[in-house]
């Protein structure tokens, strides 16, 4: 085990989970560092942000590069060339294939806006409120062959509220999920350097 990890985060879109994960490590609350930011799209804001941060970026483009396993095997690529420790989904919208459930088993996490295992899948937030739930939230887990399955690392808990609508909720559970993925983070390298020999 190396003295610092080394993180790749894959996005499709905004990349606020993302810039939560690298404001913890930047700060020393994580102890990895961010080594690569990839994205399916090239036009995700994510990559702007990562860029701002001097973290170098990667696109594979999924409607350049198919079928589904051809995708997964080059991104698999690239961060193999980047010698990641733990991958990170952070709004990564795409459904994987064994090529990349196999290579990054127990060292790939997502976070996933519900208290899984309810509510998978997309628009897990208005799911959960035309269900009627009355307590939502998010989850940090690893990832197996299953969209948005795995073991669950950690969860935060948000209040529905009587007057909530997806939006706001949204919001409140995105607030969770910027504290929580960094300590899901910072647990995973924590486990690794008490268990390493
Ligand atoms: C988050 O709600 C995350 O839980 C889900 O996709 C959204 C990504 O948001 N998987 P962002 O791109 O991190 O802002």
């Amino acid at each position: 085990m190396r003295e610092r990890g080394r993180v790749g985060i894959l996005i499709s879109g905004r990349g606020s989970n993302m810039v939560s994960l690298v404001e913890a490590m930047r700060a020393g609350r994580i102890a990895a560092d961010p080594v690569v930011v990839l994205s399916n799209l090239p036009a995700a804001e994510g990559l702007r942000r990562a860029a701002e941060f001097g973290i170098p970026t990667e696109v594979v483009d999924h409607k350049e590069v198919k079928p589904r396993r051809t995708h997964d095997a080059a991104v698999v690529a690239v961060l193999k060339r980047y010698e990641v420790d733990l991958v990170c989904l952070a709004g990564y919208m795409r459904l994987l294939s064994p090529v990349m459930v196999d290579t990054f088993r127990a060292r790939m996490l997502n976070i996933h806006p519900s208290l899984l295992p309810a509510f998978p899948g997309l628009d897990a937030q208005r799911q959960a409120l035309e269900y009627g739930v009355k307590v939502a939230g998010c989850t940090v887990h690893f990832v197996d062959e299953k969209c948005d399955r795995g073991p669950i690392l950690l969860q935060a808990a948000v209040p529905v509220l009587g007057d909530d609508t997806e939006a706001s909720l949204s919001r409140r559970i995105l607030e969770q999920e910027h504290v929580l993925y960094p300590q899901a983070v910072a647990l995973f390298f924590e486990g690794l350097r008490t268990t390493a020999v």
